[in-house]
């Protein structure tokens, strides 16, 4: 019998034990034979076998959600194209996703033809075209729990000529929106750009008070980074939100994570990682 391991885990009370969902969801998926065995099992430990399962899962697991497939690593930095890796993942499994694509929204509006030199970081990345973000943003639709969060980063062209085309026809809605004021001053033809934005994406079914448990955030975030990547982003802003959305244990994805700022708040408040660079990453994902 095979063992995984949801992200989301309900809690729930069995008798004497507290055990998440998985046990009981294990439990019910077992033959009268497998349950017969497993009782004697947990008699002859003098345990429960609700008690039992869940050490098993906890075993197994290590602590981290089993993401199914061995070739996707979890708290790692791997070199992986992102929509390789979401194939690799199973439905639901994340309690919450960010995606930042490499978007030319600025950069193309910008444009100042020589970008080569002055904007030699960015421009060099590999960039998302309309089709590959949506394919993502589809991906991450599948991915993310019901109820779950998907936070996508977007510049001023972008939220201001539509991303919903992206998310059109998946069950996600947009909740809500962040602006982050980086604190210094970008480039531009008139005002000169300060600020990106955050997209909130809710799964459906949508429910506010059930799942997003800090009301203190507030929707102007002031943040100065520093730069380990031309794009990095705030990571007490991701920290807030990962702990507004998600409890410890579960499971954050990022599958175009650059600097992989998200890695480091989810290291800040036990979340468990699971994204990939196509650039950026010390290990190879693809040869695991
Ligand atoms: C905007 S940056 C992400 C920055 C990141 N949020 C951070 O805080 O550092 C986008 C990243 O997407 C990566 N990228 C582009 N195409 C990709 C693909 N197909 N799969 C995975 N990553 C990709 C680029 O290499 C780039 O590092």
């Amino acid at each position: 019998m095979e063992l995984g391991r949801s992200s989301k885990t309900h809690r729930i009370c069995d008798g004497p034990n507290v055990v998440d969902a998985e046990s009981v969801r294990v439990t019910l998926s077992m033959t009268a034979a497998e349950r017969a065995a497993l009782r004697e099992i947990a008699k002859a430990r003098g345990m429960t076998v609700s008690g039992l399962i869940q050490q098993w899962i906890d075993e197994r697991c290590d602590g981290a959600p089993a993401v199914a497939d061995p070739r996707v690593g979890v708290n790692v930095r791997q070199r992986m194209d992102g929509l390789v890796m979401l194939g690799r993942l199973g439905s639901e499994v994340a309690a919450a996703a960010f995606f930042d694509p490499q978007y030319r929204g600025l950069l193309d509006k910008l444009d100042y033809g020589n970008e080569g030199a002055r904007q030699i970081g960015r421009a060099s990345l590999d960039q998302m075209d309309d089709e590959m973000i949506g394919a993502f943003v589809r991906e991450l639709s599948r991915v993310v729990c019901r109820s779950g969060y998907v936070f996508l980063w977007v510049d001023k062209f972008y939220l201001v000529e539509g991303v919903a085309r992206w998310f059109d026809g998946t069950d996600l809605k947009s909740v809500d929106l962040i602006t982050w004021d980086k604190g210094r001053l970008g480039m531009g033809w008139r005002t000169r750009h300060q600020a990106e934005y955050v997209v909130v994406l809710q799964r459906e079914p949508l429910h506010a008070a059930s799942t997003w448990r800090d009301h203190t955030i507030p929707d102007v975030w002031q943040e100065k980074v520093s730069k380990s990547h031309p794009h990095s982003k705030p990571i007490r802003l991701q920290e807030r939100l990962i702990r507004a959305v998600t409890q410890p244990g579960e499971l954050v994805v990022d599958p175009a994570a650059g600097g992989y700022s998200v890695l480091e708040a989810c290291v800040r408040c036990e979340r468990n990682f699971c994204g990939c660079d196509i650039e950026f990453g010390e290990e190879d994902g693809d040869e695991r």
